[in-house]
């Protein structure tokens, strides 16, 4: 029994996986919007689970409980963040093909690469901006401001509620200040809604580990991808009433 016993702890613990395709082993159940799909796999299965995208494991988290577990014990020690995956699956979903053989390939994408350095030319003279700094900040910002519009469009209560705030603290003052901001308790609780239901960032940055390690008692093995659904952990029905609906008053104790 104690020999039994001795050699299960010597056994891996993996993740539980899902049936696989040969060759592309769980490609093809990821949708153009793979925090979705991963959501929909991770519902089914477990929030953590064990993927395969051709040969390469992926390990997705998609609770709170185990993202903290790793991003705040194991992450920096590790592991280490993969730009080349985030890369190839940004242009996967923004031009839904590969890039590799594509026209893109050669002709557009270099005149994408030529106008992106135009414009880096002009932030390096004041060195304020550094290229990678000057896209990671306009976009999410951009796109959070998106959404955060498309709400307050949807919901002519809140709308008018913000705009209340904003006249009765700022007025016709002409400089808007970051005092004036703090002040501004109904728009704050806005944008933290905004940034739960639609992160502009739904599954963080991948990594890669780069030596073993265990999360909830699985064992991660180097070489392995590791993505955190946070698009699937803000809208976990187990910390939130009714996590689907945009709801800035949900956040009050947190401003107060
Ligand atoms: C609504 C606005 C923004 C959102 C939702 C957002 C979201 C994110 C997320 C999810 C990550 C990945 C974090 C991780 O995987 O650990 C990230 C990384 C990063 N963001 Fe933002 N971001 C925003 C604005 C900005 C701005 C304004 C800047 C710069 C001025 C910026 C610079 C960066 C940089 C440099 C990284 C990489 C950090 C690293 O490699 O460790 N972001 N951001």
């Amino acid at each position: 029994m104690k020999q039994i016993k001795a050699l299960k702890r010597q056994l891996p613990n993996r993740p539980p996986s899902h049936p696989k395709l040969p060759l592309l082993g769980n490609l093809h159940q990821i949708g153009a919007l793979p925090h979705q799909s991963y959501k929909q796999l991770s519902d089914k299965y477990d929030p953590v689970m064990h993927l395969k995208f051709g040969v390469v494991p992926v390990i997705v988290f998609s609770s709170a409980e185990a993202a903290r577990e790793f991003l705040k014990i194991h992450d920096l020690k590790y592991s280490c963040t993969v730009q080349r995956l985030t890369g190839s699956i940004i242009l996967r979903m923004a031009f839904g093909k590969k890039f590799r053989g594509s026209n893109f390939d050669n002709n557009r994408f270099q005149d994408l690469v030529q106008a992106a350095s135009a414009l880096q030319a002009r932030f390096a003279a004041n060195e304020c901006f550094p290229y990678y700094m000057f896209l990671a900040g306009v976009d999410t910002s951009a796109i959070t401001l998106k959404w955060e519009m498309s709400e307050l469009v949807r919901n002519s209560r809140m709308m008018s509620k913000s705009q209340d705030e904003i006249r009765n603290c700022i007025g016709k003052k002409g400089r808007v200040t970051e005092v004036d901001i703090e002040q501004l308790y109904f728009l704050k609780m806005i944008i933290k809604e905004t940034l739960r239901l639609h992160p502009s960032g739904p599954l963080l940055l991948p990594r890669e580990a780069v030596s073993h390690f265990e999360v909830d008692g699985y064992d991660i093995y180097p070489k392995t991808i590791i993505q955190v659904n946070a698009w699937a952990i803000s809208r976990d029905p187990n910390y939130l009433k009714k996590p689907e609906e945009f709801c800035p008053e949900r956040w009050w104790l947190t401003s107060a």
